[in-house]
């Protein structure tokens, strides 16, 4: 197979029409965090047997196609040995991995953020891909504020955006291009939408002059939302201005928009996507590529609890079956009680 028949498969996989993608690729700190917040101490134990239990819920597959894993994941078992990207892959679902090593400030541009990991990236996505990794994430941070992203800031994060994505096509592994616009403040939807454009549209710039085959990689961008510290907007104008704004900067040849949840409560990820895809206009796949809105039921109903463990998968597959709803603009909050799907 050649490079570019490796990546149309992944891509072909990732793109059916019904399915997500599940980020569950929270770095050390992270996870440390979200356990911590269900009572639950991060070791390599616990994390290995709360990623296994994820990956293994009984009819996740049909709802979701593709899951992010962390570098450490990537490389763990389950408790009767199987590697975990190879029980993810028993139920149709791709392993893909977070390739980027986190963010710091980015200096000359006070308020905004650049993302490491550039160094040695090609031999770690040979790695990777060894170990079963079929595409890859990479995530730049972007701030609101009065004065940020700055110039600086849109051409360096983009830069870094579209030197992983080339990376990635160049070893066969399909790009998840992650620009992730805060919700943090207290900025308009207004100036949310002014700020995603600017970042998409610089995005896109970039990963051209690098030569990304924009039919070969996803979006997982933020949506259009007004700053957490506001009241949230409807799910009608969430998706009308995200939709508006993607249409100015986001060229219909990328197959697939994955959004992130971004601090957006499970229901109300939910209740966004389904508005978007009841707008029934949009020239690419709207989907999914949720981390704390599919997971957050899971996480409290498990609490590092053995017994709890089956009630949990039940809850991850339920938010996954909701959200595959809402990718069919079919999602009421009617079927969020029992029996749901
Ligand atoms: P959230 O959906 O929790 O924002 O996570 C998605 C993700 O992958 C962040 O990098």
């Amino acid at each position: 197979m050649t490079v570019h028949d490796e990546l149309k498969a992944t891509i072909d996989s990732l793109v059916d029409g019904r399915r997500g993608i599940l980020a569950a690729d929270e770095s050390s700190g992270t996870i440390a965090k979200r356990f911590s917040a269900v009572g639950v101490e991060s070791t390599e134990t616990n994390r290995r047997d709360y990623r296994a239990a994820l990956l293994s819920s009984e009819g996740l597959g049909d709802f979701i196609c593709g899951v992010i894993l962390f570098e450490e994941t990537l490389g763990q078992s389950d408790r009767g040995g199987t590697p975990l990207p190879e029980v993810a892959a028993a139920q149709g679902i791709l392993p893909g991995i977070k390739v980027d090593k986190g963010k710091g400030p980015l200096p000359g541009a006070e308020g905004d953020m650049i993302t490491y990991g550039l160094d040695g990236l090609i031999e770690r996505l040979r790695e990777y891909k060894a170990q079963g990794a079929r595409f890859a994430k990479w995530r730049e941070v972007y701030p609101v504020s009065a004065h940020n992203p700055t110039e600086l800031g849109l051409t360096a994060n983009a830069e870094m955006l579209a030197r992983y994505a080339a990376a990635c096509q160049s070893e066969g592994l399909v790009p998840i291009v992650e620009p992730e616009v805060l919700m943090d403040g207290n900025h308009s939807l207004e100036r949310s939408a002014t700020v995603n454009e600017q970042v998409w549209s610089s995005v896109f710039h970039a990963l051209n002059r690098h030569g990304v085959i924009l039919e070969l990689m996803l979006l997982k961008p933020s949506m259009v939302t007004p700053g957490a510290e506001l009241p949230s907007a409807e799910p009608q104008e969430v998706a009308e201005y995200t939709l508006r704004s993607l249409r100015r900067s986001v060229p219909a040849a990328v197959p697939s928009i994955n959004f992130l949840s971004g601090g957006q409560g499970p229901e109300e990820a939910t209740e966004n996507l389904n508005a978007l895809n009841q707008l029934n206009n949009a020239p690419w796949q709207l989907s999914f590529s949720y981390g704390r809105a599919l997971q957050q039921p899971a996480l409290a109903t498990w609490h590092g609890k053995l017994e709890n463990i089956e009630m949990a998968q039940r809850a991850l597959v339920k938010r996954a079956c909701m959200n595959h709803l809402a990718m069919l603009g079919k999602y009421r909050d009617s079927l969020e009680g029992e029996g749901y799907g």
